[in-house]
């Protein structure tokens, strides 16, 4: 047998961590969130659940992965508990669902920024999302967006996914904060900033119905969790890295490109007077109808289009490969085939399931729905229930490793891990079952949890 890959430096496992984590959910998602739901107040519930169930959770994964060395249905097994793989299988599928959509999402900003660059939707953005979002050409886009990721996923741990990584976050950060300096002189900014942030007590108790489950929700969505993609990344870490210190780096890092993207987005919407109605409070519209409008009203509109949705696809591009990486990581275990063939294998695979959500919106909507509100919770809630319950003291013995000592921050996170966390997603998971299954109740009470691309 072909010895297994490992991640040639320490920062390689970070930075591709990293770019999983930073994707689209920071950049449309969690600035209008936030906006809407009462601004530093919400930000501040936001970091709350990030520090009590996103982090706890991701450092559940991180000790599955690290522990076994193996792909995330086999790591079940290694660990001893042979029909826990179906937990693992159930992660690994619940990411090959949600990849095979992302890849049409991606697909979208390929179009953007042809658009940009030929001002193709500055007449009426609705229209041109409208256009390029379904049909023949959505599906051109896709393929085309997963040939890539297929490109650098063949290539392997540390000569594709480690090396892309690399460039990529790094380029995130760069860009968004040249964006950011730059937004900052446009006429609306102070406005903008007062809309995105200015705290609202009123706002986020207001909506404290729907901002709770969305913050508890986004904080292991934004952090890549239930999806095998922190178990599968941590197998590859071959040294004693000190998981604790990563993820905190991950969560920091996360968070401060989530509020880079509203200093960006919020002053070119004021700056422009764009109806802020076209953001549909976050999603897909935020972006490619709301803020592409912006665009077309600035000055260079054009060029700034192609570098805004440039990073965009960056940010999805890095969240794609490490989605992918999880199910090849699982065949290149399993079968005594080549890395690039089972890639391109697994790339089919994807084609063919995102056909529905490439040809119309609404089964993106539904595959979408279906994942975040069912899939994603039952997913992280049979992780850290086998992390917590049954794996237990060992888990904190593995967390330890590469520490040099944790003390009492061991037996913090188990019980955390085994409390907090396993109480917040299942009450998470009920009100999205709650939203999928009781949505016309003649009480008229709204959905609570809805999908992460059309919120
Ligand atoms: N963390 C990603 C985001 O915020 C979520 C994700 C990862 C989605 C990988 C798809 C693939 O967008």
């Amino acid at each position: 047998m072909v010895e297994r890959e490992t991640w040639a430096t320490r920062v390689g496992f970070l930075v591709a961590a990293i770019g999983s984590a930073v994707g689209l959910g920071n950049l449309w998602q969690f600035p209008f969130k936030t906006a809407e739901n009462g601004g530093a107040a919400f930000v501040a519930f936001y970091l709350i659940a990030v520090v009590l169930i996103g982090f706890p959770a991701m450092l559940a994964e991180f000790v599955v992965g690290r522990r076994t060395n193996v792909n995330a249905v086999d790591a079940f097994r290694e660990l001893g508990h042979r029909n826990w793989r179906l937990v693992g299988g159930l992660a690994v599928a619940t990411g090959f669902w949600i990849l095979s959509y992302y890849n049409v999402v991606g697909g979208w900003v390929l179009r953007y920024i042809l658009g940009s660059a030929t001002g193709a939707y500055f007449d009426d953005p609705g229209a041109y999302f409208g256009a390029v979002s379904a049909g023949p050409e959505a599906i051109l886009a896709q393929a085309l967006f997963l040939g890539i990721a297929v490109a650098i996923v063949a290539l392997g741990i540390e000569n594709g996914i480690e090396k892309a990584t690399k460039v990529m976050v790094p380029s995130i950060v760069v860009i968004m904060v040249v964006l950011a300096g730059w937004a900052a002189t446009l006429g609306g900014a102070g406005e903008g900033y007062a809309y995105f942030l200015s705290p609202s007590l009123d706002a986020m108790v207001e909506n404290a119905g729907t901002a709770i489950p969305f913050a508890v929700g986004q904080a292991f969505f934004t952090l890549s969790l239930g999806m095998a993609i922190m178990i599968t990344y941590s197998s590859y870490v071959g040294e004693d890295d000190n998981l604790p210190f990563d993820g905190g780096v991950i969560v920091v890092t996360n968070t401060l490109v989530g509020i880079l993207a509203g200093l960006v987005v919020f002053p070119i919407l004021f700056a422009n007077n764009v109806d802020l109605a076209l953001t549909g409070g976050g999603g897909a519209s935020a972006l490619f109808v709301a803020v592409a409008a912006g665009f077309a009203e600035l000055p260079l509109g054009r060029w700034l289009g192609v570098v805004f949705f440039v990073v965009v696809l960056i940010a999805a591009l890095s969240s794609a490969i490490s989605l992918m990486e999880v199910t090849v990581s699982w065949a290149v275990d399993n079968f005594d085939v080549s890395r690039p063939t089972l890639a391109v294998a697994v790339g089919l695979g994807l084609f063919v399931l995102g056909l529905p959500s490439a040809w119309d919106t609404a089964w993106l909507t539904w595959f979408d729905n279906l994942a975040y509100s069912l899939f994603l919770p039952v997913s992280v809630l049979a992780v850290v229930v086998f992390v917590g319950w049954v794996i237990g003291s060992d888990a904190v013995d593995e967390l330890r490793r590469g520490t040099g000592g944790l003390g009492p921050f061991g037996p913090l996170w188990l019980w955390t891990l085994r409390l907090v966390v396993v109480v917040g997603v299942f009450a998470t998971l009920l009100l999205g079952i709650f939203e999928l299954f009781l949505q016309d109740d003649p009480t008229g009470i709204p959905p609570l949890v809805a999908g992460a691309i059309f919120p």
